[in-house]
C-alpha cells in the first residue's frame, strides 16, 4: 500500500462484534479469562489493549517498521531506548537536540552511569572522533530543533554499522510522511506523537518503531515492565489524527515554503532557517532524504535584539505564542527564553539560538492570512 492508503487503513479493521468502522476505545483495565491462562490474547491493559494494538500496527506501517510500540509521551519512548543500555555504555547524540531529551540524558541517566557525548553530527568527521569501544548507541534528531540542521541518516547509519553501534532517529519534525529513517539503515525510529502524528494538539504520546525482532522484544519488555503506556482514548485520537496526516503535511509544507520565502526577502529579517531554501546549508541532504521540507521555520531579526523579538512574539494574532508544534494551528515561540532559557547565552549561540531567534510551527490555515499576520507583527519592530 502507498502512504495515504496506509494512513487510512493500516492496522484497522471493522470491529468484529458490531462492524463499527472506527476502532472502539477499549476502556478497560483487564479482560475476563475462561480458565486460568485461557483468554483471547488480552490479559491486562498495561500489557495489551486492542485500541493501542491498532495504533501500534498503523504507526509501524507508516514508518516501514515491522514492530511498533506506543508510550505515554515522546520522552517515555526515549526513556525506554536508553534503558536498553547499562552503566559504562556510551551514547553519542546530536548537540542540537530537543531540550527535554537533553535533560533526560544528562539529569536522569548520567547518574546511573551512562555516558553521553553531544557532538555536531551535521559536521562530517565529528561522529568518528566521538566513537569509542564503549559506544553502544547514536541518537540523531533531524531536522534539529530549533535551527533545522539536517543530519545525513544514511551516512551516520553506515558509520554506526561499521562499528556495530545501534542508531536511533527522532523523526518528530519530519513525520513519516516526509522521512523514513529505517529505510536509510536506522535501527529504531522514535516520535513525539504529540506533534504531527496526533496533529490536533490534543494528545501527548510517544512511539518507537523497529524491524529488529530482538530490539522489539526488549522494548516491549520495557514498555510493560516500566509501564509508561498511553490510554485507549488517546490511542483513538491518534488513530483518527493519522488518517489525515498526508493531507495535513502537504499543506504544512506548502504554507511553510511560502512563509520561508516571504521571510527570506523581508527587510527586517537577517537569517531564515528552512531546509527548503536553496541557501540552507543542508538543502542538498534535505532533497536526498526528505520528501518535502516540513512545516517548521526559524528566523533571526536584523540586529538580533531580544526586545525586537518580543514585539513580534506579542504582535501576532493568528500565530499563538506556545510551546509544542505540529498541530493544525500555527504557533510561534522564542527558544532563547522558552525551551533554551536555561542554557547560557554564549553556549546557546554556538548552536544558532540567538536572542532574536523566533520559531514558527506553520499550521494549515490559509497562507494569505498567515503572511498578513507576520507582516503586521514585523511592522512593530
Ligand atoms: C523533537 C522532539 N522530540 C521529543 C519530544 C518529546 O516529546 P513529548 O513532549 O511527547 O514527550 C519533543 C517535544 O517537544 C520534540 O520536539
Amino acid at each position: 500500500m502507498k502512504f495515504a492508503t496506509k494512513a487510512i487503513h493500516a492496522g484497522v479493521h471493522p470491529d468484529p462484534t458490531t462492524g463499527a468502522i472506527m476502532t472502539p476505545i477499549y476502556q478497560t483495565s483487564t479482560y475476563v479469562q475462561e480458565a486460568p491462562g485461557k483468554h483471547k490474547g488480552y490479559e491486562y491493559a498495561r500489557t495489551q489493549n486492542p485500541t493501542r494494538d491498532a495504533l501500534q500496527t498503523a504507526l509501524a506501517s507508516l514508518e516501514n517498521a515491522r514492530y511498533g510500540l506506543c508510550f505515554g509521551s515522546g520522552l517515555a519512548a526515549t526513556d525506554a531506548v536508553v534503558k536498553l543500555f547499562k552503566p559504562g555504555d556510551e551514547i553519542i547524540s546530536t548537540n542540537d537536540l530537543y531540550g527535554g531529551t537533553y535533560r533526560l540524558f544528562t539529569k536522569v541517566f548520567e547518574k546511573y552511569g551512562l555516558v553521553f557525548r553531544f557532538v555536531p553530527l551535521h559536521e562530517k568527521g565529528a561522529l568518528e572522533k566521538a566513537i569509542s569501544p564503549k559506544t553502544k548507541l547514536i541518537w540523531v534528531e533531524t531536522p534539529t530543533n530549533p535551527t533545522l540542521k539536517l543530519i545525513d541518516i544514511r551516512y551516520v547509519s553506515a558509520v554506526a554499522k561499521a562499528h556495530s553501534i545501534l542508531l536511533a532517529v527522532d523523526n518528530t519534525f519530519a513525520s513519516p510522511y516526509l522521512q523514513n529513517p529505517l529505510d536509510f539503515g536506522a535501527d529504531i525510529v522514535m516520535h513525539s506523537v504529540t506533534k504531527y502524528l496526533g496533529g490536533h494538539s490534543d494528545t501527548v504520546m510517544g512511539f518507537l518503531g523497529t524491524s529488529n525482532s530482538d530490539l522489539a522484544d526488549q522494548l516491549r519488555f520495557l514498555q510493560n515492565s516500566c509501564g509508561a503506556v498511553p490510554g485507549p482514548q488517546d490511542c483513538f485520537l491518534v488513530l483518527r489524527g493519522i488518517k489525515t496526516l498526508h493531507i495535513r503535511m502537504q499543506r504544512h509544507c506548502e504554507n511553510a515554503e511560502k512563509i520561508a520565502s516571504f521571510l527570506y526577502s523581508h527587510p527586517k529579517v537577517g537569517l531564515v532557517n528552512y531546509p527548503g531554501l536553496p541557501t540552507h546549508p543542508s538543502h542538498a541532504i534535505a532533497k536526498e532524504q526528505m520528501r518535502g521540507f516540513g512545516g517548521m521555520i526559524s528566523f533571526v531579526l536584523k540586529g538580533d535584539r531580544f526586545e525586537d523579538a518580543l514585539k513580534v512574539l506579542s504582535g501576532t494574532q493568528l500565530f499563538a505564542l506556545a510551546e509544542s508544534l505540529g498541530g493544525v494551528e500555527s504557533l510561534i515561540g522564542h527558544p532563547a527564553s522558552m525551551t533554551h532559557g536555561s542554557i547560557p547565552k554564549a553556549e546557546r549561540e554556538k548552536s544558532g539560538v540567538f536572542d532574536s531567534l523566533i520559531r514558527l510551527s506553520v499550521g494549515i490555515e490559509d497562507v494569505e492570512d498567515l503572511l498578513a499576520d507576520l507582516e503586521q507583527a514585523l511592522e512593530k519592530v
